[in-house]
């Protein structure tokens, strides 16, 4: 995948991440991570989510993990914008699917928030769960996640569910979503 895309008048770049990427992925799913949600978390569950999750050898131990894919979305000079990380995976249980593929991660970054960069790389990461063999879409949102809820609809995803997601030492509620893909 290496596609050339307009988003919103700015020309943006979608292609599948290389280990040279590990250090940039992992800054900005920090960075976005703690602007979105450190408002709403302790600093010590903040602190513990960021240390286990965004590292760059963890980083780079998922693009190389070929049961993953992670796509980045680069500006015209290269920067990093955006990701989408997916993978096969199941929903939770009593959510019937048949081929089902997991929104593992999507995020954007500020700066290109709300500017039509989300769709363009929702739409590479369909591409690339359809190539995956999937039927079914799903991923897991914060309750408390407003804009991403609105965006997952506005791309046709629906509320199937719910699930528990962990950061730091409290269980959070994440809702369940899910579309289609025929
Ligand atoms: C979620 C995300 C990818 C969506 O991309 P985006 O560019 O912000 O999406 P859009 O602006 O196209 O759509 C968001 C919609 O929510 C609306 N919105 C904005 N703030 C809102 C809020 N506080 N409550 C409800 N809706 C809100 C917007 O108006 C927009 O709807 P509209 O197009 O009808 O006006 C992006 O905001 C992001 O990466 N956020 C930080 C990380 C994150 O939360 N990732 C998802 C984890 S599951």
């Amino acid at each position: 995948m290496n596609a050339n895309v307009v988003s919103h008048g700015a020309a943006v770049n979608i292609r599948r991440a290389t280990v040279a990427d590990a250090e940039a992925l992992a800054q900005i799913g920090a960075r976005t991570f703690f602007e979105t949600f450190a408002a709403d978390n302790t600093p010590e569950d903040m602190r513990m989510f960021l240390t286990s999750t965004w590292r760059p050898d963890l980083q780079r131990a998922e693009i190389l993990d070929p049961g993953l894919d992670t796509l980045l979305a680069c500006d015209a000079g290269g920067a990093l914008a955006g990701f989408a990380q997916l993978r096969v995976a199941h929903p939770p249980t009593g959510i019937a699917v048949r081929s089902p593929v997991e929104l593992k991660r999507f995020y954007v970054d500020k700066p290109w928030q709300g500017r039509g960069l989300a769709r363009t790389l929702m739409e590479a990461a369909e591409q690339a769960a359809r190539a995956r063999g999937a039927r079914e879409f799903w991923l897991g949102v914060w309750e408390r996640n407003e804009r991403a809820q609105a965006f997952y609809r506005k791309c046709g995803f629906r509320k199937v569910g719910t699930q528990i997601f962990v950061v730091g030492t409290d269980p959070q509620t994440d809702n369940v979503m899910l579309r289609e893909l025929e």
